[in-house]
């Protein structure tokens, strides 16, 4: 009877040296492979925001679709995408962040939140913070009222949760890695 949290912990593989040496990836797909680990994982952010009054949940591109879609089923609530540049169809709101070379960007639809809507922000992970950060301007800049940062995983030497919540959204990670 172990720790559900302790159990995705475990349940996460840790592949050396991808995409680059010296890089420990975490990776998610055996956690979301295997359907009592999956469940355990939905269930934990299904708790925790069940009470909470929340409109959407916004998932980023391309792992956050994974955890954020099923979440917001599994809520009762829609479901919008925050998506790398260049994907959305439609009129589309950007902001920029830095990758370790050079800059990238996340978009969003104009219309795909109200202004006042509550709106929980979900990713896989969360490294330097920078495409949270990002998704995050770009959900206020729609008027949006970002109730918390969501991940399942949180790299804290990296920083980028504590700079989350140093711009005052709150941060929940399901583990952390060091
Ligand atoms: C990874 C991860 C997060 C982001 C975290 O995605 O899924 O979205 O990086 O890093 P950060 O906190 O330093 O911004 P990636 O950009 O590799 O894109 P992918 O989901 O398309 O693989
Ligand atoms: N796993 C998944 N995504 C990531 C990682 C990782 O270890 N580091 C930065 N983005």
């Amino acid at each position: 009877q172990t720790d559900p949290a302790q159990y995705i912990r475990d349940t996460i593989r840790t592949v050396p040296d991808w995409p680059k040496p010296g890089v420990q990836f975490r990776d998610i797909t055996p956690v979301l492979q295997d359907p009592r680990s999956f469940r355990v994982l939905i269930d934990l952010f299904v708790y925790r925001y069940m009470r909470q009054r929340l409109d959407l949940v916004a998932g980023i591109d391309a792992r956050g679709f994974i955890v954020g879609s099923v979440l917001a089923y599994e809520l009762n609530l829609g479901f919008v995408p925050v998506r790398k540049q260049g994907k959305l169809p439609f009129r589309t709101v950007a902001e920029e962040y830095a990758l370790e070379y050079g800059n990238a960007a996340v978009e969003m639809h104009t219309d795909s939140v109200r202004p006042g809507q509550r709106v929980l922000l979900i990713d896989d992970l969360i490294a330097t913070g920078g495409t949270m950060l990002a998704a995050s301007r770009l959900l206020q800049r729609l008027g949006a009222n970002v109730a918390e940062a969501a991940a399942i995983i949180d790299l804290p030497d990296l920083g980028g949760s504590k700079a989350v919540r140093d711009s005052g959204l709150p941060v929940y990670t399901v583990c952390e890695f060091e």
